[in-house]
């Protein structure tokens, strides 16, 4: 079986109601493919879920942006798989370089993560990928490798994962990697999951890109063999989304 082409929107830490609203109206009018061809995921702020999945066209889904690495109890300010579960949030985004870098996220915490998740029913966008440094020291594969393997030394269903490879680099600066880079990582990271884990599921887990991704860069990523779909930040904010969208015809 083909693996369906998966865009998500992350809305970080942005938006006001009004604007979420607006957001919402827009993506609700737009013309898509169809759900055949395409999975669609928002993920607003935690605040805003309740409000964008009564709103939400039902061929659209939400994702909270993090959730707690174990069940719910005296952890403030965190938000649990449960309680996600319990607002039938589907998708969680776990391990974001954000997050990773700004809250000391290790590898291991976030695949700790990933499997607590999946073990409550949620689908995970496990994020990956490397900084600048790394890049230009020539570890890529190495870093996005580690953090892969610290994930599947947690979980043995991949099935509800979508692997989010997101260059630091390339996040939020409008340096986009270009189609041969993200094909480049993509393409180690499915071999890495054929020798690591098994063909099957190197064949089956999508691998999306993320960084910079707007609506006059996404056709080519789009077109890479191993590139099946995409983490949108910036963009996901924008009526450009929907270009985004449309990439997977
Ligand atoms: O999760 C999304 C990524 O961080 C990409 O963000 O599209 O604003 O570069 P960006």
């Amino acid at each position: 079986m083909g693996r369906k082409f998966f865009v998500g929107g992350n809305w970080k830490c942005n938006g006001t109601t009004d604007e979420v609203k607006k957001i919402v109206s827009m993506l609700n009018a737009a013309e898509v493919p169809s759900q055949d061809v395409v999975e669609v995921v928002v993920s607003p702020p935690f605040v805003f879920l309740p409000l964008v999945k009564s709103t939400l066209r039902s061929d659209f889904h939400v994702a909270a942006q993090n959730c707690w690495v174990k069940k719910g109890g005296a952890y403030t300010g965190e938000v649990s798989a449960e309680m996600l579960v319990n607002l039938d949030v589907p998708w969680v985004i776990l391990g974001h370089s954000e997050r990773r870098a700004l809250l000391g996220e290790s590898n291991e915490f976030v695949g700790d993560k990933v499997a607590y998740a999946l073990a409550q029913g949620l689908k995970v966008i496990a994020c990956i990928g490397e900084t600048l440094e790394q890049r230009e020291a020539g570890s890529t594969v190495d870093v996005v490798a580690a953090q892969t393997k610290a994930i599947a030394a947690k979980i043995s269903d991949w099935t509800n994962v979508v692997l989010a490879y997101e260059p630091v680099w390339a996040i939020g600066t409008g340096k986009v990697a270009t189609p041969a880079q993200a094909q480049e990582v993509h393409l180690e990271l499915r071999k890495w999951l054929e020798t690591n884990v098994s063909p099957q599921v190197a064949a089956s887990t999508r691998i999306i890109y993320g960084g910079s991704v707007n609506g006059g860069n996404c056709k080519e990523l789009a077109g890479q063999p191993d590139v099946d779909g995409f983490l949108v930040g910036g963009a996901s904010l924008k009526p450009e989304f929907i270009d985004i969208i449309k990439s997977a015809e």
